[in-house]
């Protein structure tokens, strides 16, 4: 049976010793150092933080996510006892008969339990550490995926991409040259559009594994995930429950006058979700 979401994921890969807590960390250069020591070597433990300092105590946050090989099959619904010669064998012969599965559209869903809106929206809330030492601020994305639709052919990308928190209703997104959702944003901008994005920071891992590969322009993540799974992914088209008002991704002034070479541009977090197992 395939792995529900990121908390069922935490609870499976708790049962097979994968999974370390540490409570009272500091996001400030502490869950970053921690995370640090841990992801240096491959099989070292999953870290979920709780109770870190300066959060309400039901506020978790997992690192180290796909860093051993019984956590990376356990994401790709793979047996996770293999070595690694099973597993590059049982991989292959898993994509000769791969075949994607389109997500399921849902109204619904635990995702849209607690929301704010609006004037209510406040993206510091979250623990978003300061990584390390040189950075330029606090990352609340890092392990996350940002989902944009081509506003030509209505393809949905799902990519892994940093998110900077700036105040508490503007986060910013780094997107390198040529990847496809700084292509996507391109386009709107170029027709003098703001951007619609949704970020999620708290998936199922396999969707992160799928969100940082580099997968041709046109593939869908998400029914990717279905084939690799085989069954569909449910994916949010909340009707009544849709928030009065959605993310949008544009210039900054300084992206406007072409000074920013790393294309950076904010988000005005117009709703946010507020997953309490992340
Ligand atoms: C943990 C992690 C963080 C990443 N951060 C960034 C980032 O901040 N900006 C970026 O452009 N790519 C980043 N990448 C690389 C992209 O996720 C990767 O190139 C991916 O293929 C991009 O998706 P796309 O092909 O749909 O554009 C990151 C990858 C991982 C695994």
């Amino acid at each position: 049976m395939p792995v529900q979401d990121l908390r069922e994921w935490i609870g499976r890969i708790e049962e097979m010793g994968e999974l370390t807590r540490i409570e009272g960390a500091d996001p400030n250069l502490e869950i970053g150092g921690l995370t640090d020591l841990y992801q240096w070597d491959m099989e070292n433990p999953a870290l979920l933080f709780e109770k870190i300092k300066g959060h309400p105590e039901s506020y978790r946050l997992l690192s180290n996510v796909l860093t051993s090989l019984p956590r990376i099959c356990l994401s790709l619904d793979l047996p996770t006892h293999l070595t690694r010669q099973e597993f590059v064998k049982t991989w292959r012969d898993r994509l000769k008969e791969f075949t994607p599965i389109a997500p399921r559209q849902v109204e619904d869903g635990p995702v849209l339990d607690n929301r704010q809106v609006d004037a209510d929206v406040d993206v510091t809330q979250f623990p978003a550490p300061f990584w390390h030492a040189e950075d330029g601020g606090n990352f609340l994305g890092t392990g996350n995926i940002v989902i944009m639709r081509d506003p030509d052919t209505g393809w949905v990308n799902a990519g892994t991409y940093r998110v900077q928190v700036h105040d508490s209703k503007t986060l910013g997104i780094m997107i390198s040259p040529g990847k496809h959702g700084r292509l996507i944003r391109e386009k709107y901008w170029a027709k003098g559009e703001a951007c619609p994005v949704a970020v999620s920071f708290g998936q199922d891992p396999l969707l992160l594994l799928l969100g940082g590969l580099e997968v041709d322009y046109g593939e869908d993540e998400f029914a990717m995930a279905g084939g690799l799974r085989h069954e569909p992914l449910d994916v949010g088209a909340p009707g009544r429950r849709r928030s009065s008002s959605r993310a949008r991704y544009r210039r900054t002034s300084s992206t406007r006058r072409g000074r920013s070479a790393s294309g950076r541009a904010t988000t005005r977090a117009a709703s946010a979700t507020c997953p309490s197992s992340t």
